[in-house]
C-alpha cells in the first residue's frame, strides 16, 4: 500500500526563487539558506520518495477573486509554471499522478472533506520554492506532483483544527490505494511574515520556534491557535502556516523530527524548515543505519 513516511515544511519566500533562477546562490544575503537547505536536499536523495502531496496556496495566479476554492486538489496529468509578472520560473513542468489524485478526492470527498477537483491549472511559487529547495535544479522533477491548494488569501481561511483533521483524511486516502509508494507530505508557507501594511516587515521569532517544537512536542496546542491569532502575533501572512497542520495531521500521532533550520529574513520573512518523519520510518531507518 501506499505510505506518508514524512512531512516537509517549508517557507515558499518567492525571492528565495528568483534568487535562484538569477544566479545569486552563493550572495551573502543568500548563501546562509541555500546552506541550511543543504541537508534536506541530501535527506531527499537519501529517502526517494515517488509521490509528494504539496499542500500549498495560490496567490491568485492559478484562481483569481471569481472562483477561491478552500481545499483543491490538482488532478491533471502535468502542472505548467506560473508567470507572476515577471515571467515564468526557468523550472521543469511538474508531473502529477491523476488516478492517485482521483483516488484522494474520492476518499476525502467520502470522509466528508468537500474537495474542489482541479483538472486544469498552473503552479506559483507556492509550490515551485518549495520544489527547488527540496529537489535543487534538475532537468526534471524526481517525483510526481499531486497539488493541494489551500485558500489562505481571503478570509476566511480553514482553521488549524480543520486542517490538522484534512490531514487525518489525508493519511487514510493514501493508505488505502493498493500500490507500494513512498509519499512525502509538504506543508508550505510561513513562517510569520507580513508583506503589507504599517507592520509589514513583522517577525516573531518566539512564535515560530515554538511553532516547530510542538510540531513534534504538541501539536493539539498548534490546533488551537485560531486565524485572527496568526495575524495579531505573527502578521498577516502567517496564516499561511495552517498548511503545516494539514502536513502535520497526515503523520500520525508519534513523530521524529530528523531536521530543523531557521533564518530571519529572506525578503520580509522568517523562513523556517522542519523535515519531520513518521515513527515507523524514524525506526526503519535508524535500523538500517545500524545493520
Ligand atoms: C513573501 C512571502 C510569501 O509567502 C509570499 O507568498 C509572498 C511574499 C515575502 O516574504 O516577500
Ligand atoms: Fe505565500
Amino acid at each position: 500500500m501506499a505510505k506518508i513516511i514524512a512531512g516537509f515544511g517549508t517557507s515558499h519566500t518567492p525571492a528565495i526563487g528568483a534568487a535562484l533562477d538569477l544566479g545569486k546562490k552563493a550572495e551573502p544575503y543568500w548563501a546562509p539558506i541555500f546552506n541550511g537547505y543543504a541537508p534536506a536536499q541530501k535527506w531527499m536523495e537519501e529517502v526517494k520518495p515517488d509521490v509528494v502531496i504539496m499542500v500549498y496556496n495560490d496567490h491568485v495566479n492559478a484562481f483569481d477573486f471569481k472562483i477561491i476554492p478552500t481545499f483543491a486538489i490538482g488532478c491533471a496529468d502535468e502542472f505548467t509554471i506560473a508567470d507572476e509578472g515577471w515571467g515564468a520560473r526557468p523550472v521543469p513542468v511538474v508531473k502529477g499522478y491523476p488516478e492517485f489524485a482521483a483516488h484522494l478526492v474520492q476518499s476525502l470527498v467520502l470522509d466528508e472533506f468537500d474537495i474542489t477537483i482541479v483538472n486544469d491549472m498552473q503552479v506559483d511559487h507556492g509550490l515551485t520554492v518549495p520544489m527547488s529547495l527540496a529537489f535543487g535544479a534538475p532537468s526534471a522533477w524526481p517525483v510526481k506532483v499531486i497539488p493541494l491548494a489551500v485558500n489562505v488569501i481571503q478570509y476566511p481561511a480553514p482553521t488549524g483544527n480543520r486542517c490538522y483533521n484534512l490531514g487525518k483524511a489525508i493519511k487514510a486516502a493514501v493508505e488505502s490505494w493498493d500500490e507500494d509508494l513512498k509519499v512525502v507530505i509538504f506543508g508550505t508557507g510561513g513562517m510569520s511574515h507580513q508583506i503589507q501594511g504599517p507592520r509589514a516587515g513583522l517577525v516573531n521569532k518566539e512564535f515560530d520556534t515554538a511553532f516547530l517544537d510542538n510540531l513534534s512536542k504538541d501539536p493539539e496546542a498548534l490546533v488551537k491557535i485560531q486565524p485572527l491569532t496568526y495575524l495579531r502575533d505573527a502578521g498577516n501572512e502567517a496564516i499561511e502556516l495552517v498548511m503545516w497542520l494539514i502536513m502535520r495531521g497526515a503523520l500520525g500521532e508519534q513523530v521524529d523530527e530528523a531536521y530543523r533550520f531557521y533564518h530571519v529574513p529572506a525578503s520580509s520573512t522568517a523562513v523556517g524548515h522542519i523535515i519531520l518523519e513518521t515513527r515507523e520510518f524514524h525506526e526503519s531507518r535508524k535500523a538500517r543505519a545500524a545493520a
